[in-house]
Formats: structure tokens, sequence, C-alpha cells
């Protein structure tokens, strides 16, 4: 059965048995505590302990997910990070016997399968066994076997810090779970401490993806309608679980970038910069690039969802310019390694933006000893080191960070005045691109609030040249630029045409922070400690507040950054 008739049977039985149908939901939830969608109850979390507020008392979905959880085991033949949801949902409308009746006549009757056994909430701790659940299975089909576990594999939830949860009957089909039936009696507290829910709900979640290949009798998902397309495009000559990992990565792309994600170095952009990286490095040298699948994805979900083609061929490409000689740099260096533990992995990752499964996926044997519980420590030390050295050096001046021209009390004022940095940086560069070469740094100044710059210049500034400043900033910022640093002996560095503070003492070696890819192309070049952001779109919008003079021939700009 072809996926688009599952997706037809599904809402007609649901409909045709008093569901209201709700489209899917977003992949980023409302839910400040979870980065992604993870499950159809998503959307409805809160109608279980306010059933009133919901459109209906049983709704039904088929909703997009997103699941990092299991990231390390895509490429075998069931899991996925992106994957479709088919679910019903009460909110005090039915309850166990209902709920257990539609499963098993949807899987027997409307699908044509066979259930291999199921599973039901065995007991554990205050929460009682589910006998109940054993003895409808039990009436529907005196033949089936019904195995019971506990906590682990028998109860569900809650997404997030806090939420509707309790136990669950499971459906096994060809040996696969296919289909989680859970029944919210509880709400667990932030505490992990339970209390029963006023009005019990259901809460369904089958996998479309499982659906597909039981139903298609394919011996894995990969194998089904929804992927062969895809995993047809992807070359022979790549390991079989590595085109798996690129057809799923595909996917999940393809979606995240359609519900607004942007790769970046923070949570989900994140997540979606390492599908992104991992797709870009397998697929480099192959002859295909990543615009392939994500065309095949987008035509096959044409029809289902709204996916901006266009939009999520040029996030994509623009990823891959950016990233694709850094990658290649930091996958000479993990060749050169004889093995590879969590200390040169995360030096990999620092220095050469290398995530973890890629380099598990590259490093082979000689990666078999570094785990990602092992790798998250590096992370974390690295983190609680810098924190801790930042605190020392300024520690006991009421400031974190003081290098006389910036100043920050915390985290969140360095974040802040780094940005402000930076854009002083690119506002120096757009006022000789705009001025010429009469201008000259005369000093600067940054605080939490503003940067202020002040340089040579003989007159008052026109307002069409502090907007075209203004402009060229912003520019450079939209381009999202690298900022880089090199250390080089200053004469060197200054015949590179660096910009320097004539006033200021500078060390030999001295660091030249440039925005661009390389120093020659660079849109800014500048002796300078740092600290700065690492991409210029992490500046913000930069916005001129005033332009006056502050003496002979020397005038100065303040402007902020939003
Ligand atoms: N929320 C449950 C799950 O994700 C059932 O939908 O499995």
């Amino acid at each position: 059965m072809e996926h688009a008739r599952i997706r037809r049977r599904f809402k007609e039985f649901m409909q045709s048995h008093d569901h209201q149908w709700v489209a899917s939901s977003s992949l980023l939830p409302d839910d400040p505590s979870v980065l992604f969608t993870t499950a159809g109850m998503q959307q409805f979390k809160k109608y279980y302990t306010e059933p009133s507020l919901a459109p209906g008392k049983n709704v039904a979905s088929i909703q997009k997910c997103v699941r990092t959880s299991d990231i390390d085991e895509v490429g075998d033949t069931s899991h996925l990070t992106f994957f479709e949801m088919l679910g019903n949902f009460s909110f005090g409308g039915y309850f166990k016997e209902e709920a257990i009746t539609l499963t098993h006549e949807f899987i027997t009757r409307e699908m044509g399968l066979t259930i291999d056994y199921v599973s039901v909430f065995g007991g554990e701790g205050e929460v009682p066994a589910d006998h109940d659940s054993k003895k409808i299975w039990e009436t529907l089909d005196p033949t089936i076997e019904v195995r019971s576990s506990g906590r682990a594999d028998n109860f569900w939830g809650p997404t997030g810090a806090e939420g509707p949860c309790g136990p669950t009957t499971e459906v096994y089909v060809d040996g696969l779970e296919i289909w989680n039936v859970v029944f919210n009696q509880y709400y667990q507290e932030k505490d992990g401490s339970l209390r029963s829910l006023e009005v019990p709900g259901i809460d369904t979640g089958m996998g479309m993806e499982r659906l597909a290949m039981v139903a298609q009798h394919v011996p894995t998902v990969f194998d089904t309608d929804l992927f062969a397309p895809i995993m047809h495009l992807l070359p022979e000559s790549l390991d079989e679980r590595i085109r798996r990992i690129v057809a799923d990565h595909a996917r999940a792309v393809a979606f995240l970038i359609a519900d607004g994600v942007r790769p970046s170095n923070k949570e989900q952009g994140y997540v979606l910069r390492r599908f992104l990286r991992r797709m870009i490095v397998h697929l480099s040298g192959t002859g295909i690039d990543m615009s392939a699948p994500l065309a095949k994805v987008i035509e096959l979900y044409g029809n289902t969802y709204h996916l901006n083609g266009d939009e999520i061929l040029h996030v994509a490409k623009a990823e891959a310019e950016k990233f694709d000689r850094t990658l290649h740099q930091g996958i000479r260096e993990l060749a050169k390694l004889e093995s590879i533990d969590a200390a040169n992995a995360f030096r990999l990752y620092e220095s050469f933006g290398l995530p973890y499964e890629l380099i598990k996926d590259l490093g082979g044997a000689k990666a078999d000893g570094l785990s990602r519980d092992a790798f998250d420590e590096k992370f974390k030390e690295h983190q609680e080191k810098s924190r801790a050295g930042v605190e020392k050096k300024f520690g006991g001046h009421g400031l974190i960070f003081d290098t006389g021209e910036l100043k920050a009390a915390n985290a969140d004022e360095l974040q802040k005045v780094t940005r402000l940095h930076t854009a002083t940086h690119l506002l120096h560069a757009a006022l000789r691109k705009v001025l010429g070469d009469a201008v000259g740094q005369a000093g600067s100044d940054i605080t939490v609030e503003r940067t202020r710059f002040d340089f040579t210049f003989p007159r008052k500034l026109t307002p069409e040249e502090i907007a075209a400043i203004q402009e060229v900033v912003n520019d450079a910022i939209a381009r999202d630029l690298p900022v880089n640093k090199a250390v080089m002996a200053k004469d060197e560095a200054e015949r590179t045409g660096a910009l320097f503070f004539f006033k200021e003492k500078y060390p030999d070696p001295v660091n030249v922070y440039y925005t661009g890819d390389d120093m020659l192309s660079a849109f800014s070049k500048e002796f300078c400690g740092g600290p700065h952001v690492q991409h210029t779109g992490e500046i913000g919008t930069f916005r001129i507040i005033k332009e006056e003079a502050v003496g002979a021939g020397v005038r100065r700009i303040r402007a902020i950054v939003e």
C-alpha cells in the first residue's frame, strides 16, 4: 500500500470514528523545554490538563517530528531523525477500551496486517500493573500474545520538563514496534513526582515509515516508497549505512529549513548544521551534491506539506560553500591521527567544525574507543575551563572582562560587547570604503549599550554618507562572514594592509582579526586582541545613532546593535 493511501486511510478511518482532523504543527514547538516536536501529542499537550480548550474531545493528525535521541542508530533498518507520526488523541472522550479497539481494527482490518504480539504495563513503583488493557486485548483476539514490561518500555512521557504521561500498550508487527498507545493518567511534575490527571487522556503514535515498511513488505524503511526515490539518487559507491544516513538527513534538513531553522552554533540551528555537514562531507567527491536528494524530498512531500524549494536549496548551498574548505582540512587532520579519543575528537570539532557523528563515520575503527558521552564530557570541561579562566583573570574587579576598550560584568554583557566589537571593525572598514583613506582611527570605546568610534575626517558627514556606511556594515553582517584570526610578525602584518591604531602598542607577533574566508579578500582586517564573534551574522542589526565632531578634524560615531 503506497504512502499516499496510508495517509488517506488513516485520516478517513479516524474521521469516521468521530475524530476531528488537525494539521501537523511546526517542528519548532512553543514549549521552551524541548528543542523540537518529537511526538504528535506535543501540540495537544495543554489539552490533557485543560480539556475545555481542545478543538474537540477526540482529534487525530499526522505530525512531522524530529528526534535526535536516535541519531547514533540511524543507518540501521528502522531508526530515523525525521519521521511522521500518525496519531489519535482524546481528552476525556474515550479511554482504554475504545483506544485499543481502534488500534486493533485499523491494523488488522484497514491495513490487513497481522499483529505479532502486544505489550502492556506490568506495574512498577507506585504505578500499578495495567490488567485492564490485557483483558481488552484478550477479548478482541483470544490468540494474541500479551507481554508485559516495566517503566523503561511500557510507560511514556512526559515530553520536556513536565507534563502528561502514563502506561502504554504497544503493538508489534513483523518484529517491529509500530504503534504506541499511551494512557495519560498522570502528570509528572518538574521534581519527577506523579499526580493523577483529573480527566485521563489518550495519546497514540504510529511511525509512518515503519508502518509503510510492514505494509509494503520491504526489509527496511529505506526501501519504502517514502525513501526509495531518494536512495536511488545516492551513489552506490557509498557504504549502505552512509547512504541511509544521507537520505535520512536530507529529509530532516528540508523540513527544518522549511520551518524556519537556519544553521548556527546553538540549539536547533546546531542540529541542522550537524545534519548538513554530514551530508556535505559524505557526498563530496561523489559527483552529486546535496541539491539532488533535497529536491527529491521537496518533490515527494510537495502535495502533503508546503516546502519552499528555493529557500531550502539556497540555505543548504550557502552552508556548503561556507564550510567546504574547513571541513576538508579537518578530514585531512583526522586522517593523520592514529587513534581518535575524546580529546583529539574535540580538537577536530573546535578547530574544523567536525561534529561528533562525522568523526565517528570517518574515523572507522580508529574511533572505536570514542563515545558520545566522553565527547560531551570534553565539551563541558572546555566550557568550564574557559569560564573559570575568564573569571580568574578579571575576578575581583566587578568586571569579568576589561581590556580598556571593552568592559563586561557578566557573560551576557561579554556577549553584547563582543558583538559590538566586531561591529566596530566592520564600521572602521565601511568608513574607509565610503569616505576613503583619509579615515584613520583616533579612539574607540565600547560599553554594553553602544560602540563609540573616533576617526580623522575633515568635515561633517552627510545623511547619505551615514546611510551608506550603515548599509555597508549591515551588508557584511547579512553575508555572515566568518571572523578569523591570524598570528603573524608585526612587519608582515603591516604589509597585508591590516588596519591598526597608531597610538596603541601591539605585541610582536601580533593578532590580525579578519572577516572573510581569507585575508586577501577579507571585508575588514585589523590588529586586535579580540574577543570577536565567530560569524558576522551574530552581530544583529547595526545602527548609527549619532555623528558629531570631537575636535579639529576628528569625528565621532556612536552606534548600536539590535
Ligand atoms: N507520545 C507517544 C510517542 O511518542 C505516543 O504518541 O510514542
